[in-house]
């Protein structure tokens, strides 16, 4: 691309703020209110609804209405996926996220999300699936193996998590073997899988389109 092209396109990203300057007028009453982000202007990836609202106010009112699914991701090497899934799990507004395995993950996909979500972490595969059967949920594995039923027509349960394996190895064995299914998504080209992100995201759609609008999988 030629420089001044360049120079213009930066030239608009300068321009293009986000969100909302300084509150102007009287201040307005309420406990929602963040009176930094009143006096300063709200740049966050928020909704409108929630311009000027502090975070605790926010997650306290996605609290109300959270849905009844739950997200998991095994987490045992680094992988860039998880920030990722959790930023999908905000727009989908899953219950809670699990992480097992490693407690850190990279941050950087999530783009702050994750403050806006429970995040709960279970240090082993046991801890996580007696953690499930304590809440009544059903562990759906999502992944692509011999025994793996179709997401697109199977009827997914309303109270359940969703449990992602990681690039490469997959759901382990211990998920596996835990899971009252595990559901592939059917693909059409030449590679083997997609991204755990990219399944994450279709595969909350699935229950979204399922358990909110209440469409029929047959
Ligand atoms: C890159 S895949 C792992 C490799 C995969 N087990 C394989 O056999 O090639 C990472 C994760 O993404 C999800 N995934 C990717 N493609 C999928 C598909 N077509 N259906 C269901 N899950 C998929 C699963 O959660 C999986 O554990």
């Amino acid at each position: 691309m030629p420089a001044h092209h360049q120079g213009d396109g930066a030239h608009q990203e300068l321009h293009h703020e986000v969100g909302v300057g300084p509150w102007e007028g009287e201040l307005p009453e309420g406990e929602q209110w963040d009176l930094e982000l009143l006096a300063e202007g709200d740049r966050r990836n928020v909704l409108d609804q929630y311009r000027y609202w502090s975070m605790d106010a926010i997650v306290a009112d996605l609290d109300t209405r959270r849905h009844d699914f739950h997200i998991a991701i095994e987490n045992w090497q680094h992988d860039m996926n998880i920030g990722t899934v959790v930023r999908t799990a905000n727009a989908f507004l899953a219950k809670e996220v699990h992480i097992i395995g490693r407690r850190r993950w990279n941050r950087r996909g999530a783009m702050v999300t994750d403050r806006y979500q429970h995040v709960r972490h279970h240090p082993t595969v046991e801890d996580f699936v007696q953690w499930a059967h304590g809440e009544g949920l059903a562990i759906i594995g999502i992944d692509i193996f011999p025994d793996s039923e179709k997401l697109e027509t199977y009827e997914l349960p309303k109270n359940c998590v969703l449990v992602f394996g990681q690039e490469g190895p997959g759901l382990s064995p211990e998920v596996h073997d835990a899971a009252q299914a595990v559901l592939s998504i059917e693909q059409f080209g030449s590679t083997r899988s997609i991204n755990a992100a990219s399944a994450a995201g279709i595969a909350m759609h699935a229950w979204i389109r399922r358990h909110v609008f209440e469409q029929n999988v047959s």
